[in-house]
């Protein structure tokens, strides 16, 4: 009787903190995220993440490899003003703009995952992948776009 009281409340306790952390895990995403910055900001952020990126892949250290990837994948939303001028600019594009905005997320995870499973060559893939799409993504986007408020 006293062992399955025991084990009754222990998995109450296991339930209720495993609920928690899924649901942390979750309030810190990319889209559910309350902090919002300017997107000048959040670029910067990500220009600083993904130096600590390639550093860490340059000393093939695994565990900064795949810190600094979720650092890319969990930067801030953007601000709802600088949202709403950067949609408006956009247009018709906006869903591309978002297309490519997802792509990189999914590579950044999918790097983050490789440095976990100490794949380098994977890593190399999937690094070499999202440079790639942020290229594009500012090719197509990042010139007519000022959208800070201060000009
Ligand atoms: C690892 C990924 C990325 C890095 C390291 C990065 C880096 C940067 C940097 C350094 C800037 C200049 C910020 C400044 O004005 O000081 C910038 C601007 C910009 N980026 Fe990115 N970027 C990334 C991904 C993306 C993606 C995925 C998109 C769109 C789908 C994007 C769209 C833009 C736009 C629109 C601007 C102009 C922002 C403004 O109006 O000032 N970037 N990015």
């Amino acid at each position: 009787m006293m062992t399955r009281i025991v084990l009754g409340f222990a998995l109450i306790v296991f339930l209720f903190v495993g609920s928690y952390g899924f649901a942390q895990e979750h309030h810190h995403g990319h889209a559910t995220s309350e902090a919002t910055k300017p997107i000048a900001e959040i670029m910067q952020g990500m220009n600083s993440s993904l130096y600590d990126l390639t550093s860490a892949i340059v000393l093939e250290d695994y565990a900064l490899i795949t810190t600094a990837a979720r650092d890319i994948v969990n930067h801030p939303s953007i601000a709802q003003g600088d949202l709403d001028s950067l949609f408006s600019r956009l247009g018709a594009e906006k869903e591309a703009f978002i297309a490519c905005d997802d792509r990189v997320h999914e590579l950044a995870g999918e790097i983050a995952e490789a440095g976990e499973q100490k794949d380098m060559d994977l890593v190399l893939e999937k690094y070499a992948a999202m440079i790639g799409k942020t290229v594009e993504c500012h090719r197509n986007y990042k010139p007519d776009m000022k959208v800070g408020s201060e000009e």
